[in-house]
């Protein structure tokens, strides 16, 4: 894509370089591009992904946004400044002590000039320098002299993304407002396989499209339930399943990203609480009811991506059940349907109504079961997905087949971040329909919770 060049008013002398806020009135010719004008400084890290940052820096561009990108001396064994010249249009800097470079723009004036940090492939290396206030050069020292918000995207083998040192800096940088894009999972350049790939570029576009973007859940009260439940058989034994609370932690952390006030019931799992989200921490389905039903009433949204589970235990025994040398039989309960308890009290005096949404995730005949549980539970939205081939449970990325009364969309595979933005999107686009009056009627409780059992 071809766009002009705007060259910045050099600043008076004397008078400390605060850039203009934005080019919009010259660059007006680009308002529709999701980064128009937006500043970004483009920090690359040292590690085989670095080459990856290259059709980052073009995607940016072709988004709208002006592109510096400074590399690590690292990141510059691996690729060349000239390549990042050359894309994004600009000097690229690396070393802090380059005389003439400092001269032309002072890392001091670049970290201002910035309006949005993004670091990618972010290595385990950044991370923790960032998390521990390093300033050791030049990309670092920007990151700490800049008031401009940072987004990162790590890469880096999988047992370095899962080490605890790793993880604790990681959340240490998202308490502090940093946005943490993916990592992806898949196959590495060292062999291994799991969680560590740096998203595609296009998907690191699209989630600071979103970073960027108008707040369209501003004012809205999103709950959002995840994970597994865990019901317990005796003191050491549960019955549960295999969800990781990623899809609906990504709702939860894109709900707070669109302006949403969010609260997250999270089943038993090891997940970082996402930035400006409140957390509740249960572990059955009767607690989660319990959570979940004790905040419905002020919600504007309920999401319900918990794997909940459909049976428990009919006792949970006081001591560690014995080995009698026979079969043992377990005799299970039904557990509450809590979305469907939810969507009995979808009515609110003067307000839009409760907005539904469901999960299904099967291992068959997806559409199917959906289709039937979007009517039995009497949802506004259900997002269907299948089981399975590194998709759905337990894996970073999933697609989804979206269905509502009247109307379908499907969402091609993607980093659960990125869908969860395009379910939220669609959620808002459906309840802008609804107008206080005009939402699904309301049913008793006790017809909703017949329907959902049938
Ligand atoms: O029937 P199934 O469990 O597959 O339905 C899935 C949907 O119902 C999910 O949105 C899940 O969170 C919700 N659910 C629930 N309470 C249950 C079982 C499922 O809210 N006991």
């Amino acid at each position: 894509m071809c766009r002009a060049r705007v060259a910045a008013e050099p600043a008076p002398a004397g008078i400390p370089v605060s850039y203009r806020p934005s080019t919009a009135s010259v660059n007006s010719h680009m308002p529709d591009l999701p980064l128009a004008n937006l500043r970004v400084l483009l920090g690359v890290s040292g590690g085989i992904a670095a080459y990856k940052a290259a059709e980052l820096t073009r995607r940016l561009r072709d988004a709208g946004a002006e592109v510096r990108v400074v590399l690590t001396e690292n990141a510059a064994r691996f690729v060349t400044p000239l390549t990042f010249q050359a894309l994004s249009g600009n000097p690229v800097r690396s070393g802090l002590w380059d005389d003439a470079a400092e001269a032309a723009m002072g890392h001091i004036e670049l970290a201002r000039w910035a309006e949005r940090i993004v670091l990618a492939p972010a290595s385990a290396d950044l991370i923790a320098r960032l998390a521990h206030g390093l300033a050791n050069d030049l990309l670092s020292t920007i990151c700490l002299a800049s008031a401009a918000p940072v987004a990162l995207a790590p890469a880096m083998n999988q047992q370095m993304w899962a080490h605890a040192a790793t993880q604790a800096n990681v959340e240490t940088l998202r308490k502090r407002g940093v946005a943490v894009l993916g990592p992806a999972s898949g196959g590495q350049a060292c062999g291994e396989f799991g969680a560590g790939r740096l998203l595609e570029a296009e998907s690191i576009v699209q989630e600071l499209a979103q970073l960027h973007g108008p707040k369209p859940l501003a004012g809205c009260r999103v709950l959002v339930s995840a994970g597994p439940t865990f019901e317990d058989i005796d003191p050491v034994r549960y019955l549960g399943n295999r969800s990781s609370g990623r899809m609906g932690f990504a709702i939860a952390q894109a709900a707070a990203e669109q302006g949403a006030t969010v609260e997250l019931i999270a089943g038993p799992v090891h997940l970082p609480t996402p930035p400006h989200v409140t957390r509740v921490d249960v572990r059955s389905a009767r607690d989660m009811r319990a959570a979940v039903m004790e905040r419905i009433e002020h919600s504007d949204v309920f999401v319900s991506a918990a794997a909940v589970g459909d049976y428990r235990p009919g006792e949970t025994a006081a001591h560690k059940l014995k080995k009698h040398g026979s079969a043992l039989t377990l005799t299970l309960t039904e557990n509450p349907d809590i979305i469907a308890e939810a969507a009995a009290h979808r009515a609110r005096a003067g307000r839009a109504p409760l907005f539904v949404v469901g999960f299904a995730a099967e291992t068959r005949d997806v559409e199917k079961y959906a289709r039937d549980k979007l009517a039995r539970k009497n949802l506004d939205l259900i997002a269907a997905n299948q089981v399975g081939g590194g998709l759905g449970f337990d894996a970073c990325e999933n697609e989804l087949l979206l269905l509502w009364p009247g109307g379908s969309e499907r969402l091609a595979r993607a980093d659960k971040g990125v869908l969860a933005h395009a379910l939220l999107e669609r959620i808002a686009a459906l309840r802008a329909k609804l107008a206080p009056a005009s939402g699904p009627r309301p049913r008793s409780a006790k017809n909703a919770a017949r329907r959902s059992r049938r």
